[in-house]
C-alpha cells in the first residue's frame, strides 16, 4: 500500500516536471504480425505523450500521425525462412527446442539485413540525426545493441517474451539455472534432476557457442556496419562488448499473472499487456448480433497470424468443422479461406478483432495456438483456453497456463478434433477452469499502474537521468572469477601448498633425530 502510494506520488512528480518531447527510435525488425502488435504498443504510448518517434518496422503503422516517421523494412519478410511456420512440417517433424544455434544465427541475421537496408542505411548515413532514446526488441541477437551506440544515446531493450535467462543476461548475470529457463524451453520450474541437468547444460554449451559463435559473427558485423559509422561522427569504436551489455532497462513483456516470479534487477520492468489497449474498440454491427444471439456462448477459435490456412491438411478442416456444428455453442473460426458446407452455428472471419472478442461476456471459451500476445490477452479478458502449440515459446506458455489450472493442452496431430472434442466437453461443464483464469485475471490486473502508463513513465526516466545509471546491476562490473571467488580459492591454494611445504621441511628438520633414536633402537635390540 505504502510502495503504491509512494510510486503513485512519484509519477505525479515526474509527469509534472518533466514533460519535454523527446525523439525516440523504435527498431521492431521481425516480420511477423505479433511482433508488430508489440512495436505499436510502445509506439503508441510515445506519440501518447507527444514525443516524436521514428519506427523501424517491417509492416506499415496505419492512422499515423504526424510525428510518427516510419522506415520500411518489408523486405525482412523475404530474410526469414517461413517453411518453419508451416504447419505441414511441423506435424511431420515438430522439433520445438532443437536447432539453438540455427535459429540463433537466423535472428543475428535478420538484424545484419535490417541494418543494411538502403531505408535503415539513409537514417544512420546522416550524421544530422539524433535521438535521445533508442527502444529495440530483443530477439535473441545483441547486435541491434549499436543503434544506441551510432546515436550516443541511452538503449531500452524490449523483451517479446516471459522473463528469461536470456533477458535477465542482458543486464545482470544469468540466474541460477536450477529453476530458470530460457524462452524455448520445454518445462518450467520446479524441475526433475534430469530437466535440472538440460538445463544446466543448455547453459553451458550456449556460453559456448556464444564465446565460439555468436559474438565474434556480431562482432564482426559491428566492425564491418556500425564502426565506419562511429568513424564518420569523430568517435572512437568501443569494443563490441562493451556495446552489448550497455543497456540501461530491459522492458519485459511479462507479468506474474503469466509467468514466475522471479527477483529481478532493478531496470527489469515488466509490463506485460501494454500493447492491449485501455478501451475495448466495440464489434462491427454483425458480429456483435451474431455474439448476442448466441443462447449458449461463443467458443472463439484463432492460431494466430503466422500459421496459414492453406497448410492446413484437408481432412482436419473437414473433421473440424464437423466437430463445432455437433456443439451447442457459437463457434467464431478465424481463418483466412472460404470454407464449403459451414455449419449454421460457425462463422468463419478472415479477420478477427481479438481483444473486442475476448472481452465480449459471451465468449465462454478460447481456443488458441498458445502465442504470448493471445495468452496475456486471454488473462486480461478472463477467458480459459484450449491451447494447440505449435512454435517456438508457445510450448512453454501452454505447460505454464496448464500449470496454473486455467487451460488445457491439445497436440496438434492428425485426430486432433477428436482429442479437441474431449477438451471441449471438460472446459465447458467442468467450472474450475473459468474461476481460475478470473483469479489470475484480478492480479494481472491489480497493479499500481496500468502496463502503458509504466512503459512512458520509465522511457521519460531514462531520457531524464541520461540512461539511469543508478539501476545497473552492480555485478556487471565484477568478472566472473570475482564471483565465483575463484581468486579466493587460488588464495587457498597457495596457502594451503606453502604450509604443506613447510610442514614438510619441518618435519624433515625433526626426522635425522628420530632416525638416530631407532637407529640405536636397532642397535641396542642388535
Ligand atoms: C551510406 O553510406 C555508405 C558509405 O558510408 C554508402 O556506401 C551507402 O551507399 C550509403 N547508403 C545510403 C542509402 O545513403
Ligand atoms: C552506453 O550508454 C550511454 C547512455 O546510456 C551512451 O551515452 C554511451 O554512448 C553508450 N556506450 C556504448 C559503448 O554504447
Amino acid at each position: 500500500m505504502i510502495m503504491a502510494l509512494a510510486i503513485f506520488l512519484l509519477l505525479g512528480l515526474l509527469l509534472s516536471s518533466s514533460c519535454e518531447a523527446y525523439k525516440a527510435l523504435v527498431v521492431f525488425g521481425m516480420p511477423s504480425t505479433s511482433h508488430f502488435h508489440l512495436g505499436n504498443g510502445v509506439v503508441r504510448n510515445l506519440l501518447k505523450d507527444g514525443h516524436e518517434v521514428t519506427y523501424i518496422t517491417p509492416i506499415e503503422y496505419k492512422n499515423a500521425q504526424p510525428n510518427l516517421r516510419q522506415i520500411d523494412v518489408s523486405s525482412n519478410f523475404d530474410v526469414l525462412p517461413t517453411y518453419q511456420i508451416n504447419l505441414k512440417h511441423l506435424m511431420e517433424a515438430p522439433t520445438p527446442s532443437g536447432h539453438r544455434k540455427f535459429v540463433k544465427l537466423m535472428l543475428i541475421n535478420l538484424v545484419v539485413k535490417t541494418l543494411e537496408h538502403e531505408n535503415v542505411q539513409r537514417l544512420l548515413n546522416d550524421t544530422n540525426e539524433h535521438f535521445d532514446v533508442v527502444i529495440v526488441e530483443h530477439m535473441m541477437a545483441d547486435l541491434s545493441a549499436s543503434y544506441a551506440t551510432i546515436f550516443d544515446c541511452p538503449l531500452i531493450w524490449v523483451s517479446p517474451v516471459e522473463v528469461n535467462a536470456l533477458s535477465i543476461g542482458l543486464i545482470d548475470v544469468l540466474p541460477n539455472p536450477a529453476y530458470t529457463t530460457d524462452a524455448m524451453a520445454l518445462y518450467t520450474a520446479p524441475f526433475t534432476f534430469l530437466e535440472r541437468l538440460e538445463e544446466l547444460w543448455m547453459r553451458i554449451s550456449d556460453s559456448y557457442n556464444d564465446y565460439m559463435v555468436y559474438e565474434p559473427t556480431e562482432e564482426a558485423e559491428y566492425q564491418r556496419l556500425i564502426v565506419p559509422q562511429l568513424q564518420k561522427r569523430g568517435r572512437q569504436a568501443p569494443p563490441y562488448s562493451e556495446v552489448r551489455y550497455n543497456a540501461t532497462l530491459v522492458l519485459g513483456n511479462s507479468h506474474v499473472s503469466t509467468g514466475i516470479a522471479l527477483g529481478l534487477p532493478q531496470n527489469y520492468k515488466s509490463i506485460g499487456g501494454y500493447h492491449i489497449e485501455e478501451e475495448v474498440k466495440p464489434l462491427p454491427e454483425d458480429l456483435e448480433k451474431i455474439m448476442m444471439n448466441s443462447k449458449n456462448g461463443v467458443i472463439y477459435f484463432s492460431m494466430g497470424s503466422n500459421l496459414k490456412s492453406k497448410d492446413w491438411p484437408e481432412e482436419i478442416k473437414r473433421d473440424l468443422l464437423k466437430l463445432f456444428g455437433e456443439l451447442k455453442q457459437t463457434v467464431i473460426w478465424k481463418f483466412e479461406e472460404e470454407l464449403p458446407n459451414v455449419p449454421k452455428n460457425v462463422h468463419i472471419l478472415k479477420w478477427a478483432p481479438q481483444p473486442s472478442i475476448l472481452a465480449h461476456p459471451k465468449c465462454v471459451l478460447f481456443i488458441t495456438h498458445g502465442g504470448l500476445l493471445s495468452t496475456t490477452e486471454t488473462i486480461h479478458y478472463g477467458v480459459p483456453t484450449i491451447a494447440i502449440p505449435v512454435f517456438g515459446d508457445q510450448f512453454i506458455n501452454v505447460k505454464k497456463a496448464v500449470a496454473r489450472g486455467y487451460a488445457l493442452e491439445v497436440k496438434l496431430s492428425h485426430s486432433i478434433a477428436a482429442e479437441l472434442k474431449v477438451a471441449i466437453q471438460e472446459m465447458l461443464n467442468n467450472p474450475k477452469y473459468r474461476q481460475r483464469v478470473k483469479e489470475l485475471s484480478y492480479i494481472y490486473h491489480d497493479r499500481p499502474v496500468k502496463p502503458g502508463a509504466e512503459l512512458r513513465h520509465w522511457v521519460q526516466h531514462v531520457v531524464n537521468t541520461r540512461g539511469a545509471p543508478h539501476l545497473r546491476s552492480p555485478a556487471l562490473q565484477v568478472p566472473l572469477y570475482q564471483r565465483l571467488y575463484l581468486d579466493l580459492a587460488a588464495l587457498l591454494l597457495v596457502v594451503i601448498l606453502v604450509l604443506k611445504v613447510l610442514l614438510r621441511n619441518l618435519y624433515h628438520r625433526i626426522r635425522p633425530k628420530k632416525t638416530n633414536v631407532n637407529i640405536k633402537k636397532k642397535d641396542k635390540k642388535n
